[in-house]
C-alpha cells in the first residue's frame, strides 16, 4: 500500500481555512472541491491513458488520452458528496458510483446502507472519494467492496487522515501486495475518544451540509 501526504503550501493554506470553525458552509464546500482538485491532480498521477495523435494546425502531435475502460469515482455518502464535482471536474469522463455507509457513533463499526456501483469492476481504477480517515473502518470496508468486484487499483482521495487510521489501514493490507494508494492533504495528531480526528475539522458532513 503506497500512502502519499500532500506537502503543498496551496493545499496547506485551503486547508487552514476549511479547520477554521468560523468558516460557514457555502465556503467550505468550495474549499473541499478546490482541495480535492489538487488532491487529484497528484492521485490521478498514475491513470492509465493510451497514445493518440492529433493533427495541429503546424503538424502532428504524439499526445494522450485516457484509456478504456473509464476511471471509476466512488463518493462515500455523504460526506464524500462534497468531494465529488471537485473530482470529475478534473476527469470529466469519469463513471461515479456511490457507497452508502455510516459508522455506529458506538462501536465506530461502518456498515453500508446503500450502493450503486457496477457489479463487474474488472480491470477498473477506481478513486474513493472519502473527507475524513478517521478509525479506518469505513474506507476499509468500501476498498474491498470494490476489491471484491475486481477493481485493479484502488486510490483513495481523503482531505485529513489521522495515525490511528493510517495504522489500521497498513495493518490490513500489509503483505498482500494489494494495488492501494492513499492520497491525503494532511496528517493529523489523533484521534480523540468520540472518533473525531484532532484537530482535524469536526464533522466534514455536518458542515458540508448542515446537521440532519
Ligand atoms: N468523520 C468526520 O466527519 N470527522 C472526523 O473527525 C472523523 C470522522
Amino acid at each position: 500500500m503506497k500512502i502519499h501526504v500532500a506537502n503543498h503550501p496551496l493545499i496547506s493554506h485551503k486547508l487552514t481555512v476549511l479547520r477554521d470553525e468560523t468558516t460557514p458552509s457555502p465556503t467550505f464546500r468550495q474549499l473541499t472541491e478546490e482541495i480535492v482538485m489538487l488532491l487529484a491532480y497528484e492521485a490521478t498521477r498514475d491513470v492509465h491513458v493510451v497514445p493518440v495523435d492529433v493533427k495541429t494546425p503546424v503538424a502532428i502531435a504524439h499526445g494522450a488520452q485516457l484509456a478504456k475502460p473509464r476511471p471509476v469515482v466512488v463518493p462515500i455518502l455523504r460526506a464524500g458528496l462534497g468531494m465529488l464535482e471537485g473530482m470529475v471536474r478534473l476527469i470529466p469522463t469519469a463513471e461515479v458510483g456511490f457507497l452508502g455507509m455510516v459508522r455506529d457513533e458506538k462501536t465506530l463499526q461502518a456498515s453500508t446502507y446503500a450502493n450503486r456501483l457496477p457489479e463487474d469492476l474488472t480491470g477498473r481504477q477506481c478513486y474513493i472519494l472519502d473527507p475524513m480517515l478517521a478509525t479506518g473502518g469505513t474506507l476499509i470496508a468500501a476498498i474491498n467492496y470494490l476489491l471484491e468486484r475486481g477493481a485493479s487499483d484502488i486510490t483513495a482521495i481523503c482531505i485529513i487522515s489521522s495515525p490511528e487510521g493510517i495504522a489500521t489501514l497498513e495493518k490490513e493490507y500489509e503483505g498482500k501486495n494489494l494495488p492501494i494508494t492513499l492520497v491525503t492533504g494532511a496528517l493529523d495528531e489523533k484521534l480523540n475518544e468520540k472518533g473525531y480526528i484532532v484537530p482535524g475539522l469536526g464533522d466534514a458532513g455536518d458542515r458540508l451540509y448542515g446537521v440532519v
